[in-house]
């Protein structure tokens, strides 16, 4: 028989659905644009199903007065960042909205402990011990509690030193890991203590240490390791909500919250990987200390090119590859590069681009930006995809790129970065790398590349530059 309940829940199943396909398409450029239909459609079936099993339940006219008044402020806002933002604001706003995640887990924990261990002969937790739940309740309030308090103040430190209004350089008390140890050590041991014997100073205590193991992760960490962390906090956010769904008995949270947390958590490990870190050290907070001042080895002469010398060389050439990094993205010299790909394209020149996993300063950074200028996607290639090919090239064009790009990663054992690995340009017949100075990349390492026989450096703002060669081709 039909029941307002098993529909909700059949909705639920179709929202999970969906959120599921909604990572699939995000996951590919060609697909992103349905995925993210698929997410917005899910989440308006999760909120419509929510909504009427609340009104089912009888939460009343001034419930869900509040409700929808929630709802659509809730939206509003959401609806007016989202078109306001910066791509480069991207990370901090993604980090604020990681905070609401974790508050939310911590309001839950605590509704939570007030309905059922607050009243121990109440009807709810009479009937959880009747069932033998009740310890297993007070454990999902504990950790739930704790995972969304750590979310929450960490997100906030993120979103604080993204946006400049905290100092980007780590934080460093004495015998930080051994906090952050000593911290989970006696969350486990005061979890223990509430399963056994739940009380309200408990949990004001995990509360507290929670807020500050959060604030303090964080601000361990440099500013500019910020994407890797805002990525761990999804994850956290994630296992947050889950927490929640278990408390409220809620399978779309549970599976909703278990999908953002391994997604969060991959996306961080490919992050790592990609930039030749431990995976450990970041969510030990430990990370991100940032590479000192660049070496003063004599790497010899390097050589200067003016933008009418690219344009011969572009004129002659049958095969191009761009390699653009983080500089692309301050010069907002994506739309130019389209324009000069397009004539190029239309020389009967092969041009395509090659994106390092890490290019720019969060993932995706660069493909965003080429779609952005109708960039074709077939032509924007993956690091692993585009490699073998460089030899085989007459012209690579660096466009801001810099760490991605560093032979030292693949030959010197000593080098900071050794071991990250990069886009292998030096192996074409020539590379032009466009940047302002001799100033080194993110990691604070010089780069030989600026040396080698076959490469010349065009000085200027990127997109200045590459309107130069436009005029000149
Ligand atoms: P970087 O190594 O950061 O180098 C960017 C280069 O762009 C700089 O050397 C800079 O040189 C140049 N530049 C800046 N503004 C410019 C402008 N207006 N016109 C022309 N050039 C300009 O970039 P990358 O190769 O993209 O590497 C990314 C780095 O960020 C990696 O070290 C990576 O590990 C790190 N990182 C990435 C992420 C993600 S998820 N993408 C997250 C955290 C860290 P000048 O100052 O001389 O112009």
């Amino acid at each position: 028989m039909f029941s307002v309940q098993t529909a909700a829940s059949a909705a639920y199943i179709v929202a999970a659905l969906l959120f599921i396909l909604a990572l699939a398409g995000l996951s590919k450029h060609e697909t992103s644009k349905a995925g993210n239909n698929f997410g917005i459609v899910g989440m308006a079936v999760a909120l419509a199903a929510t909504i009427t099993l609340a009104v089912h339940h009888g939460i009343g006219t001034l419930g869900l007065g509040l409700l929808i008044g929630a709802t659509v402020v809730g939206a509003a806002i959401g609806l007016w960042r989202a078109k306001v933002v910066e791509m480069t604001g991207m990370p901090e706003l993604i980090a604020l909205l990681h905070s609401f995640v974790g508050l939310a887990a911590v309001l839950v924990g605590w509704n939570g402990y007030l309905h059922v261990e607050a009243h121990p002969h109440g009807e709810d937790a009479v009937k959880m011990a009747a069932e033998g739940m009740f310890g297993i309740h007070s454990a999902e309030v504990f950790i739930g509690v704790f995972i969304g308090a750590v979310t929450f103040t960490g997100s906030i430190v993120a979103n604080l030193k993204l946006s400049a209004r905290m100092k980007s350089a780590p934080l460093m008390l004495p015998g930080k890991n051994l906090l952050n140890v000593g911290a989970l050590l006696a969350f486990a041991a005061l979890t223990v203590w509430f399963c056994i014997e739940p009380n309200l100073w408990l949990l004001v205590a995990v509360t507290v240490l929670a807020l500050a193991l959060g604030w303090h992760l964080v601000a361990s960490i440099g500013g500019g390791d910020m994407p890797v962390v805002v990525s761990m906090l999804n994850s956290y956010s994630g296992w947050a909500a889950a927490a929640s769904g278990f408390l409220l008995s809620n399978d779309l949270l549970i599976i909703t919250g278990a999908l953002v947390g391994s997604s969060g958590a991959y996306l961080s490990y490919i992050m790592c990987k990609a930039m030749n870190r431990s995976f450990i050290s970041v969510i030990a907070g430990g990370f991100g200390i940032e590479a000192g001042p660049s070496d003063d080895k004599d790497y010899g002469e390097h050589r200067e090119i003016t933008a009418e010398g690219v344009a011969e060389l572009l004129g002659s050439a049958d095969s191009v590859i761009i390699t653009p990094g983080y500089g692309m993205a301050v010069a907002q010299a994506q739309y130019g590069v389209a324009d000069l790909t397009r004539k190029l394209r239309e020389r009967g020149v092969n041009v395509r681009f090659g994106i390092h996993p890490v290019a720019g300063r969060l993932p995706g950074h660069m493909n965003v930006l080429l779609a952005e200028a109708k960039v074709p996607y077939d032509i924007v290639l993956e690091m692993d995809e585009i490699n073998e090919d460089f030899d085989d090239t007459s012209v690579v064009l660096v466009i801001g790129a810099n760490d991605t790009v560093n032979p030292a990663a693949a030959e010197d054992p000593s080098s900071p970065i050794a071991g990250m690995p990069v886009l292998t340009v030096w192996e074409a017949d020539n590379v032009i790398v466009f940047k302002r100075s001799m100033a080194s990349g993110y990691a604070g390492v010089q780069n030989p590349l600026f040396f080698r026989q076959n490469s010349a450096m065009l000085f200027g703002d990127a997109k200045d530059r590459v309107e130069d060669i436009l005029h000149a081709l």
